[in-house]
Parts: C-alpha cells; structure tokens; sequence
C-alpha cells in the first residue's frame, strides 16, 4: 500500500445510522437569534447587546453587533440546511426585533425579516421550529426576569408574533433553557444581565414559568395551528462520592438545574425539598397556586437539550475554571467535579452519549404519563476546528458525536431501551453554523458549517457531508 491509500481512521457509516432512524422521525439544526444575525442596532437593544458591550463580560472581547450577519445571509443559510436535506429548522424571533421596547405592536422591519426567512424556508420545503425566547430580553425592560411583569409582556409578545405567524410556524417553543438564564445570568453572572444573586435568583424561574405558561395560552388564543412545547436543558446529575453530603448536594443541584424547571411545566408543582434546604427556597415557597394552574398547560411535546452530565460535591469550590463558571459558584454549598472518563469537547464538556439515554429515561420515570412527545432539540459540540491548506474542514470528531448521540437516543427509546416509553419524535444538532457563542464569544465552533468570522464565508465541513449522506440514505 502506498501511503496515499492508508485508510484513514473508520468514519461511522451514514448507511448504518439512516438505516436507525424511524419513518417520520424528524431531523433538523439549530440556531439562536442572537447568536447568528447580527444587525443589532437595526431595531431595539437586547440585554445581550448590552452585556457584550461591556468590557471584560466576553472572552475574546467580541459583541453581538454582526455574529454570522444571518440577518443579510438568511436566504444562503436556508439553501445550506436543504443541500443538507434536513427536514427541519429550529431557530428563534429576536423579542428586541421585533418589539423593540417590549411593549406595543410589533416593528413592520422586524416582521419583514421573518416573513422572508419564513418564506425561503417554505420554498425549500423545511419546516419551522420557532422559539419565542432565546435569551435576547428586550433591554427597555429593565428588571428583567426579576419583574413579575416580564411574565406578563412576554405572554403579550407571544400573542402578537402567535396571530402574525400562525399559518408559517409547525412548531412553537416559548422559551429555551430557563435554567441557563436564572442560574448563569441572574446566579453566576456569567451571562446576562449580569447578576451574581445565587439563590436569590429564584424569582426569575417562577418568572420565566409564568411567562411560558401565559405564551401557551396567548398562542392557543391565537388558534395557531402549530403544536406548541417548551424547551429545557437536562443534566443527570450524580454524587461525586457516596457520602451523604454529596448526595444532598446532588440532589440540591438536581432540582435547580433539571426539576424546577420540569415540574411545574408538566405536574403542576414545583420539586419537594428537604427541609435542610428549604430556606435557599424561600423565593419558591410561597408560588400562587393560580400562578402554577397557568405554568401547567396542557402541551403538544417538550424539547429537551442535551450536551453532558454532572458531578456534584459538598463544599465550596477552589474558583478556578477556564469560563469563570467556577469562581462565580463559590459562594455556593456545593461545587462541579470534573468528570474524567470521557474524552472531552472544547469547551471541556465530557462527552459522554449513553446520559443522553439517562436523560430521557430520568424524564420517563419522573414524568410518567405527563410528558408529552419529546424532541431533542439541541445536542451538539464544539471543537477547535481548523481549515486545511485545501479550504477542507475535517472534523471527525463531530461525526462521532452525532452519531453517537443519535444511537445513544434511539437505542434508549427503543423496545427494552432505558428509555422505553418515551415517544421521540425529532433530532436537532446545535448548530447549523458556527457562531457567536455568548460570553465564549467566537471562541467555541459548534457549526456543521464552518464561518470565517473576518470574510462571513460559510463552508461545510465533513460533519455536514456526513449528515447529508445519512439523510440522503433514510427511509422514508
Ligand atoms: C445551549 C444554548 C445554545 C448554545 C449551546 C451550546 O445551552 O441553548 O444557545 O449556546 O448551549
């Protein structure tokens, strides 16, 4: 063998994985306003505006200001995800866009760029995931999530865009991963507003509750005929030890990453805690039963994200990680462990695909007869991608993950799977492009399209070729 024929190292076969996948089941790629459409001076300020602004808040000092510059290359980013033959497209209205003081009608250029994303998504045949909140809080709303009253604009936010989108949205999510917004931007600080409140950031989850809850009911007001979920991220969370202090501080970081966040959405209550930990609480206690009636409402699937498990120990940490994650969490009983038994993404995320499974059987057992059918709607990974001297991006590590993490699903929800039960309708990879990954900046790529963040151009790495050819390969 010459040395031009050493195979290289075995991709996963697309055929293998297409053969896997059910008849209907739905396979589409991601994407945030803010994160890909730049143009933010052309309509109101996000909080996320803001924040970048700020110096020191973004790792490589990066802004919002162009991101992918989607908002001028929407229509070369749709004939992206139909060369990649993907049935779906799950991206998010920017609220400051479109109700730019988060109050009143929404803007007609606001509405424009919509209605021709929405029409160059129709005219290729994919079909509209659309998240009414992705983190951009209109910035004239000052108190955020702390404001009961946020509840209230986002429900009428959610009632206007609802009756003027109702025929061109298959699918609404009203809001995406509140627990990232209560615990890194009003707990941690790390993402916007800013705020370093620890546990007295528990507001902003009954808050950000209600205002899905009121969406729900806005979108049902407005007949639309899309069907209508939520999305939250899942972590299982394990013990670092079999001590009774790591258990209870498992278990302490289970209900404020993953329960307190489900539970009111789908039994109507918010978790059980111990009484030692009830007083962190206190900002939960007193929810108005009235309040939880509207947070349950009935809901036609639940969007789960999922990117890695967690390891819980007592004790404050030492406050040393390369996010500024760790020396925000100090102040806390508790600190993340290190999970070493996986190989890791960029950002150090473990990466560990069979928690996927965890995840959707934690769901199962927890949720019963009250979770509805169930999408992934975000998995993916980032990793330090690089453009060979031929303009090629090979990333084989990508490839392994995605197909590890659909396996990982559908082996799970199968016949005798751990996760047996659970009606999994759809798939999508975070993210179509890479792009502007909050206060990591451009410093994590999680595309299956490379950017170049200096020139815009897009450029499919083998991730997306490899995807293509396990769609293209799919029984119908
Ligand atoms: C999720 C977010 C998404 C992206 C990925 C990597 O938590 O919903 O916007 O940042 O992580």
């Amino acid at each position: 063998m010459s040395p031009d024929t050493v195979p290289s190292p075995k991709k996963p076969d697309p055929n293998s994985l297409a053969h896997s996948i059910p008849p209907g089941f739905v396979i589409g790629t991601a994407t945030a306003a803010a994160q890909i459409e730049g143009a933010s001076t052309a309509a109101g300020r996000s909080v996320w505006d803001d924040f970048s602004a700020q110096p020191g808040r973004i790792i490589d000092g990066s802004d919002t200001s162009v991101t992918c510059d989607h908002y001028s290359r929407y229509a070369e980013d749709v004939a992206l995800m139909s060369t990649l033959g993907a049935d779906a497209y799950r991206f998010s209205f920017a609220w400051p866009r479109l109700q730019p003081s988060g109050l009143g009608a929404l803007d007609p250029a606001g509405i424009d760029f919509y209605d021709r994303m929405l029409d160059e998504l129709a005219e290729h045949a994919i079909s509209p995931f659309a998240t009414l909140y992705h983190w951009d809080t209109p910035a004239e709303l000052e108190a955020g999530w702390l404001d009961r009253d946020t509840a209230l604009r986002f429900g009428e936010f959610a009632s206007l865009v609802g009756e003027r989108f109702a025929d061109r949205v298959d699918a609404w999510i009203t809001l995406n991963e509140p627990a990232t917004v209560t615990l890194n931007g009003y707990a941690l600080g790390i993402h916007a507003p800013g705020e370093t409140l620890l546990f007295d950031a528990l507001p902003t989850v009954h808050h950000q509750l209600l205002g899905h809850g009121l969406a729900v009911q806005a979108l049902r007001a407005a007949s639309v005929p899309g069907r209508i979920g939520i999305t939250n991220v899942h972590s299982p969370v394990r013990a670092a030890t079999d001590s009774p202090e790591d258990a209870a501080m498992a278990q302490l970081f289970d209900i404020v990453h993953n329960r307190v966040f489900a539970d009111p959405v789908l039994l109507g209550s918010y978790p059980d805690v111990p009484d030692e930990l009830a007083p962190l609480f206190g900002a939960l206690g007193g929810a108005d039963s009235r309040d939880l009636d509207t947070i349950c409402q009935p809901l036609d699937f639940y969007g789960l994200n999922y990117y890695m498990p967690t390891r819980v120990a007592a004790g404050a940490g030492t406050g040393a990680s390369p996010d500024g994650t760790a020396e925000a969490m100090t102040g806390l009983p508790f600190h993340l462990v290190d999970i070493d038994e996986y190989p890791r993404t960029g950002f150090g995320w473990p990466i560990a695909p069979k928690h996927l499974g965890t995840a959707l059987a934690e769901m199962r057992d927890r949720y019963g007869a009250a979770l509805p059918p169930v999408y992934i709607t975000e998995n993916g990974a980032s990793f330090a991608d690089e453009v060979a001297p031929n303009g090629t991006i090979n990333d084989p590590e990508r490839i392994a993950y995605l197909d590890a993490h659909l396996r990982a699903a559908f082996d799970a929800v199968a016949p005798g799977g751990a996760a047996d039960g659970v009606d999994l309708r759809g798939y999508f990879a975070w993210s179509l492009l890479d792009n502007w990954e909050w206060a990591a900046g451009f410093t994590q790529r999680f595309g299956l399209v490379h950017v170049d963040f200096d020139t815009l151009e897009r450029t499919p790495k083998a991730s997306f070729e490899w995807l293509r050819q396990v769609l293209a390969a799919r029984q119908r």
